[in-house]
């Protein structure tokens, strides 16, 4: 029996173009969650519409895995650039992936304000002690990408047309960031490509239970270098990573 390989796409126009190209389609929710259980060239493939945020991806993923036994987890979608040099319709391929809403704030006593800059990563998964107090846990967790996977991804670049493929680090929290002060701040101390709301709640689950897993992120956005949105690149991402499962398939 070949373990289906998962595709996550957190909103409609992120998981139904996919969901299309798959042969012998059948559809099953749990909760809010629908699987689109099918094949691309012969092997087994699901799709999966999470629904957005980190919550949502982290509950669909645990279910997945125990439902269906995936060899492996792409999530893919939409982001915002946080580094100048990307533009729209470009695609980061998560080396990294970091929970940006993981953070400790400093201290600060009442009427002495707030100070965003001062703030420091937090490790929840550094040790079982509190996150608080554990000087372990003043660090930033990065979760790394499979490396089958990558290859695969970085094998078919040349398909994706409307603009380039880089590896890169995804940064995620239920926060849609517009300072761009904010952002340069994330770049620099996280080292972010780009960040969105799913990829390090995926991440953090798949090595739960390690399963190999992969962030593929189109920009659909960028702050930094007035890349104007355009739900446009949902489709695209798609259509590359239908080829990345195709070449990775065609290796197994
Ligand atoms: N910031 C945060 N999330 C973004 N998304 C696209 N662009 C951004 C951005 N600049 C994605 C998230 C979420 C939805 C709002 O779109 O992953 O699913």
């Amino acid at each position: 029996e070949q373990q289906p390989i998962l595709i996550q796409g957190p909103m409609p126009i992120e998981a139904e173009n996919f969901a299309a190209k798959l042969e012998d389609v059948e559809e099953e929710t749990s909760g809010n969650f629908v699987f689109y259980k099918g094949k691309v060239d012969d092997y087994p493939v699901i799709v999966m519409k999470t629904g957005k945020g980190m919550e949502n991806t982290a509950a669909a993923t645990a279910i997945a895995i125990e439902k269906f036994n995936p060899a492996s987890i792409i999530n893919q979608g939409t982001s915002g650039g946080h580094d100048p040099d990307l533009h729209v319709f470009d695609i980061v391929l998560g080396e990294r992936t970091v929970n940006i809403g993981s953070l400790k704030t400093g201290h600060r006593e009442d009427g002495e304000g707030i100070a965003p800059k001062e703030w420091i990563p937090m490790d929840l998964m550094a040790s079982e002690g509190s996150a608080g107090e554990d000087p372990d846990a003043e660090n930033i967790r990065y979760f790394e990408g499979d490396k089958e996977l990558l290859k695969a991804a970085k094998a078919v670049k040349d398909t994706h047309e409307e603009g380039k493929v880089v590896e890169g680090t995804i940064g995620s929290a239920d926060v849609w960031n517009n300072e761009v002060d904010r952002i340069q701040w994330f770049h620099e101390n996280f080292g972010t490509s780009v960040e969105e709301m799913e990829g390090a709640a995926g991440a953090q689950i798949a090595k739960a239970y390690d399963v190999p897993y992969l962030g593929i992120r189109t920009l659909s956005n960028n702050k930094t270098n007035g890349g104007e949105y355009n739900p446009n690149t949902a489709e695209a991402n798609q259509e590359y990573v239908y080829e990345v499962v195709k070449e990775y398939i065609s290796n197994r």
